[in-house]
C-alpha cells in the first residue's frame, strides 16, 4: 500500500499507446518524456573524471567552489546577491521540490498551492508533508486561499509558458503579506524561445521582483536540460539564507548529499554559457521544425507556450487529451495526454523536444503526410 494517499504514478496509463506507437513500421518516435538525448559535453564528462579521486564524504553545503560557480550563474541570471550562505547543490531537482515543504516545517493541516496545470511532483510535495494542495491559477493571487507555500513554475512544464517581472511581484506580495514561502522552480529557465537572455525568463529572484530581498523566497534550478546532466543529478537552490539554513540542517541528518565529482561537474558547467546555448539551438531547430509540422494538420502550439522543452498541443476541436494522444500513436509518435498535468490541462498533449534530429525529423514527415487531423 502506498504510504499517504499518493496517487498511482499516471505513466502506467500510457502503455498501450505506447505498445501501439511501436508497433509503427519505421519505428517509434517517443516525444513522452523529457529526458535529454544529446551528448554530456566534454569538457564537463573530464571534470567529473578529474574529481574521481574522492574518499571523503561530501559535505550537505557544497564545495565552496560549486557555491561560487552557483553564486556567478544567479549574477548573470540578474538574481540578487544571497552569498554563499544563500545556496546549496542538490541531487537534481526533482528531490528538491519533492521535499521542501517537509524540511520547511510544512505540516499536517497545512496548504500548498500549486500551478493548476503543472508538472505533478508539487501536488506530491505537498502530500509528503502531509498537507493539502490546491492547484491554482498563477496569474490571479487575488484568488487564491490562504496557504504556507506556494510553488510557482516558470517557464511552465507542460504548458511552456512564462511569468513576467510584475506576475512575480504580484506573487511576491501576496506571500509576505500572509508569511507565506515561495518556491519557484525555474529548471527550464535557459529555453526561452522569444525576446532575450535575461528578460524573457525573469527569476523570482530577480531583482526586479524581489527588490533585493530574498526572504521566503527560493528558486530551485537544474543542469538536466541546458547540460544534458540528467544522469548526473546535478541541480541548485538559490535563496533565503535562513531558510537554506534550515534546508541545510535537514539534509544533514537525511544524508542528501551531492557526490563530489558532481559537484566539480557542475562547477564547471554553471560558468560555461556557450555549451548552453549550443545546446538551445539543437532544441530551437526541433521545435521550429515540429510546430511547423503541426500546424500543416490543423493542430496548434498555445500561444503562451513560448519557453521550455515541450510543445503544448491542441486542436479546436477536440476536447479530450486522449484521443489525441491516440491520432498521435497511430502514426508512431507518443506524446503524453493533458491530463497527466491537472484538470486544466485536459484538451491538450504534451509534445517534447528531447528526440533526436533523425526522430524529430521522422515524427514531423508522418505528421505532414497524414495532413489535416492525421486523415
Ligand atoms: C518542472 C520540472 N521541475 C523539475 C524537474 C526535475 O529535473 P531534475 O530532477 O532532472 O533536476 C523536471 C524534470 O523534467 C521538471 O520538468
Amino acid at each position: 500500500m502506498l504510504p499517504l494517499a499518493l496517487p498511482d504514478f499516471p505513466w502506467n496509463a500510457l502503455a498501450p499507446a505506447k505498445e501501439r506507437a511501436a508497433s509503427h513500421p519505421e519505428g517509434i518516435c517517443d516525444l513522452s518524456v523529457g529526458t535529454p538525448v544529446d551528448p554530456t559535453p566534454d569538457f564537463i564528462r573530464e571534470a567529473l573524471c578529474q574529481a574521481s579521486d574522492a574518499p571523503a564524504y561530501p559535505q550537505v553545503i557544497g564545495t565552496e567552489e560549486v557555491r561560487e560557480a552557483i553564486l556567478e550563474w544567479g549574477r548573470r541570471r540578474g538574481m540578487v546577491d544571497v552569498g554563499l550562505a544563500g545556496v546549496i547543490p542538490t541531487i537534481g531537482s526533482k528531490e528538491a521540490v519533492a521535499w521542501i515543504p517537509l524540511m520547511l516545517g510544512v505540516r499536517p493541516g497545512d496548504t500548498v498551492l500549486v500551478p493548476e496545470v503543472a508538472y505533478p511532483t508539487y501536488d506530491i510535495a505537498a502530500r509528503l508533508a502531509g498537507a493539502q494542495p490546491i492547484p491554482v491559477d498563477l496569474r490571479r493571487p487575488e484568488s487564491w486561499p490562504d496557504a504556507q507555500l506556494v510553488y510557482v513554475n516558470t517557464p511552465g512544464n507542460p504548458d511552456g509558458s512564462v511569468l513576467t517581472v510584475p506576475q512575480l511581484r504580484a506573487i511576491r506580495e501576496w506571500a509576505r503579506a500572509r508569511g507565506a514561502l515561495v518556491i519557484s522552480d525555474e529548471c527550464y529557465a535557459a529555453l526561452g524561445w522569444e525576446g532575450k537572455a535575461v528578460e524573457e525568463v525573469p527569476s523570482l529572484l530577480d531583482v526586479r521582483v524581489c527588490d533585493s530581498d530574498p526572504s521566503g523566497l527560493i528558486v530551485l534550478y537544474s543542469l538536466s536540460k541546458q547540460s544534458n546532466l540528467a544522469g548526473y543529478r546535478a541541480a541548485l537552490a538559490y535563496g533565503d539564507p535562513a531558510l537554506i539554513a534550515q534546508i541545510v540542517e535537514v539534509r544533514k541528518h537525511a544524508g542528501l548529499m551531492v557526490p563530489t565529482p558532481v559537484q566539480h561537474a557542475m562547477s564547471l558547467a554553471l560558468v560555461d554559457e556557450s555549451h548552453v546555448a549550443q545546446q538551445k539551438e539543437r532544441y530551437r531547430k526541433r521545435r521550429e521544425r515540429l510546430i511547423a509540422a503541426i500546424e500543416t494538420a490543423g493542430l496548434r502550439n498555445d500561444k503562451n507556450s513560448i519557453a521550455g522543452l515541450y510543445l503544448w498541443v491542441s486542436h479546436p476541436s477536440i476536447v479530450d487529451s486522449w484521443k489525441l494522444v491516440d491520432l498521435f500513436a497511430r502514426l508512431g509518435i507518443l506524446v503524453a495526454p493533458g491530463d497527466f498535468y491537472g484538470e486544466a490541462a485536459k484538451g491538450h498533449v504534451r509534445v517534447a523536444l528531447t528526440a533526436s534530429d533523425e526522430r524529430i525529423e521522422a515524427a514531423a514527415k508522418r505528421i505532414e503526410t497524414a495532413g489535416p487531423f492525421f486523415g
